[in-house]
């Protein structure tokens, strides 16, 4: 499978939101075939940029070199991540944080930590953390501006990798760090 990564910017509860959205490719007797398009909690960008520089790597390994010019470049993460780094720009406060929400037990970590490290790599000025819905309704709040606060850190941009499905609302307390996390905004 081949996993290509488009960023847009969309009108929504917010004045502006960024939507990270993933096409999936699969190959169909020697074509590709876009089979899916993910508009939710999209991730594996930094998988499947990682696995792109595998199969350059075994390639070079079974001395196909030749076939290398066949390997198209994989941008994924780094479009994913600087659509991210446009959307903390747009909200033009430079102390403000990228947050992650998760998931209690998180097995796709690998892929987000990806995310994580290359945002602080394109810009090292900007941090990330990671909460699950519970912590926010435990730390979350929202100034007098509506600007998210969590921990002492103000949320410029928040990256959904959970929450879109019920499962992940333990209680009325989860629903209601949702609501605050939508209402916040200082655009
Ligand atoms: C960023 O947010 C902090 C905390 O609300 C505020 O004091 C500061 O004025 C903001 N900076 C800008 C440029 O809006």
């Amino acid at each position: 499978m081949i996993v290509m990564a488009r960023v847009c910017i969309m009108v929504w509860f917010q004045r502006i939101a960024l939507g990270l959205l993933r096409c999936d490719y699969m190959l169909h007797e020697y074509t590709l075939k876009q089979v899916e398009m993910n508009t939710i909690a999209s991730s594996f960008a930094g998988i499947s940029t990682a696995i792109t520089q595998l199969d350059r790597f075994i390639l070079t390994e079974i001395g196909r070199l030749d076939s290398m010019e066949h390997i198209p470049p994989n941008g994924a993460l780094a479009g994913l991540c600087n659509g991210m780094l446009d959307a903390w720009k747009m909200y033009n406060n430079k102390t403000a944080i990228i947050l992650f929400i998760v998931e209690d037990v998180t097995y796709n970590i690998c892929d987000q930590r990806f995310h994580e490290f290359e945002i602080r790599r394109l810009n090292p000025h900007v941090k990330v953390i990671r909460r699950t819905l519970t912590q926010m309704a435990d730390r979350a709040s929202l100034s007098k501006d509506k600007e998210l606060i969590v921990d002492g850190n103000i949320v410029g941009v928040i990256y959904f990798r959970s929450g879109y499905e019920t499962a992940a609302y333990h209680s009325q307390r989860e629903w209601d760090a949702r609501l605050l996390m939508e209402r916040a905004t200082k655009l």
